[in-house]
């Protein structure tokens, strides 16, 4: 058994390692360095905990580790990028549980965590963080099934709403609050477990208003609920390094909500009073894609126009990441790029499904980063780009976004691709985005649309250009 300062020493250096780690995971050239930094942190700060004094029943925590080792390692391998949120989603409800598990066990045998009073009992200062750990675990695991069971199709999308729905959120919400105070007073049992059910509740109530669209920040709020949760376990079992670790988890979760938010410019307070996303009607004034002429032209038009480009600029979107074309996208681009045309990427903060996702995508493919520029450093180049070729995405593009007030999507920053001389769209027909929205760029005169699947139009340009 390590003496409490060598702990305390442990657990410093673990958190400097997660610390260091959330910093590598900011950008994609250090992500994977950032992984590991994040792995050895853990692996010490549970080597540390293994062997503390608490700790007596080996057998079920080494059965635990090994049965939940191999399901993650397993999920982890086959689970494709687009069901990431879904899959973060479900591990958040897991942590949440964890939380009111150990709330629970701690409430109901408070020697065993080495916390009992002279009378045996909960002092009141564990009662507040137990109450505090508790109901924001059960909301997180409530609302984090949920956001699983959307972003999964497993429930519809479609924000839920009925009438009175915020006066019963108050209610509960102050009648939780109020269980929670009377077991923070009293340390009677009924209460908490009245304050447990109510969280159950309200966090099925809260997410069930909330459209498809705006799942992926809510699964990020979920995040940070999830840290917090952990912190507050952690103050109970008077554990630092759960504290810092669910302190770092509740922050970057926030700060994460907060900047995706900023990038389809809707406020936190709009996400989650829910609304949009989920089957969401066109824009008001588009008019039918059926009605307006479009040009549309083969591969071979394709890549003529892109051969012939001085430069050409990428937009990649979800429909990019779903048919999985990261590889053949690069293919092509090696081709131009040895025939002279100078090619970059172009990223929006929220295409695809979750931040960061275009960017693991060419990652994947060894697309090199110095080609990969982010939307506010390559925005003001599409006016100096011979062909802007947008590659499964639509949303992120959409000048509605700029020009009409009555869109759903008007003041979320878009990619000016409309600046561009050429526009190719490759995406299969003219189906809108995830926003439901049409494109007033489809019907351009200068925009070529190839309706071909994402892999497949990258696949033939490779064999026109080559
Ligand atoms: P979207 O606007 O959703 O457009 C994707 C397009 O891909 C669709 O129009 C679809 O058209 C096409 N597509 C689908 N499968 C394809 C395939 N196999 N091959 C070729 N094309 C295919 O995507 P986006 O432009 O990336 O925008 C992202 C949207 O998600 C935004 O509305 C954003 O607000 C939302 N969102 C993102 C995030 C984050 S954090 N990334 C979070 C919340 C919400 P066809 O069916 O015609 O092929």
């Amino acid at each position: 058994m390590l003496s409490i300062n060598v702990v305390a020493l442990a657990y410093l250096i673990a958190s400097v390692f997660i610390i260091l780690a959330l910093k590598g995971l900011s950008s994609p050239e250090s992500a994977r360095r950032g992984n590991l930094l994040g792995m050895v942190g853990m692996a010490l700060a549970i080597g540390v905990t293994l062997q503390l004094d608490e700790v007596r029943n080996y057998g079920w925590i080494f059965a635990a580790l090994a049965v939940g080792g191999v399901i993650g390692g397993v999920v982890a391998r086959r689970i494709s990028m687009t069901a990431m949120p879904q899959l973060i989603a479900f591990m958040h409800s897991l942590v949440g549980l964890a939380a009111v598990l150990i709330a629970i066990s701690a409430m109901l045998n408070p020697e065993g965590y080495g916390i009992a009073d002279a009378a045996g009992g909960l002092p009141v200062a564990n009662r507040i963080e137990l109450f505090l750990g508790s109901f924001i675990g059960m909301i997180t695991f409530s609302a984090s099934l949920i956001a699983f069971g959307k972003l999964q199709g497993m429930i519809s999308g479609r924000p839920l709403v009925f009438a009175g729905q915020h006066p019963l959120n108050l209610m509960l919400g102050a009648v939780m609050i109020g269980a929670g105070l009377f077991f923070c007073s009293s340390g009677a049992g009924a209460p908490f477990f009245l304050m447990l059910a109510i969280a159950l509740v309200l966090g099925v109530l809260l997410i069930v208003p909330i459209g498809g669209a705006d799942m992926p920040v809510i699964v990020s709020m979920l995040n940070s609920y999830s840290g917090w949760a952990a912190a507050g376990i952690g103050f109970t079992l008077n554990n630092t390094m759960l504290i810092i670790a669910g302190a770092l988890v509740g922050s970057s979760g926030a700060i994460l909500s907060y900047i995706m938010c900023k990038a389809m410019n809707r406020s936190l307070i709009h996400v989650l009073l829910g609304g949009f996303g989920g089957d969401a009607p066109a824009a008001a004034g588009a008019k039918s894609a059926v009605d307006r002429p479009v040009k549309a032209g083969s591969a071979e038009d394709a890549a003529f126009l892109l051969k012939n480009a001085r430069s050409v600029l990428v937009v990649p979107g979800y429909g990019l990441a779903v048919a999985r074309a990261q590889h053949a996208l690069k293919e092509m681009v090696d081709l131009l790029l040895k025939q002279g045309v100078k090619v970059r990427f172009a990223i929006h903060p929220v295409a695809g499904r979750m931040p960061g996702h275009m960017n693991v995508l060419l990652a994947e493919a060894d697309v090199p980063y110095d080609l990969v520029h982010e939307m506010d450093e390559i925005n003001s180049e599409f006016a100096d780009t011979d062909v802007a070729l947008v590659i499964g995405a639509n949303d992120v593009t959409n000048p509605a976004a700029k020009t009409d007030p009555t869109s759903p999507i008007y003041g979320m920053p878009v990619l000016d691709v409309d600046r561009a001389q050429h526009l190719l769209f490759i995406k299969r027909s003219l189906s809108p985005g995830y926003a439901g929205l049409d494109n007033d760029l489809f019907y351009r005169d200068n925009t070529m649309m190839i309706f071909s699947d994402a892999k497949k139009a990258c696949e033939l340009l490779v064999q026109a250009l080559d």
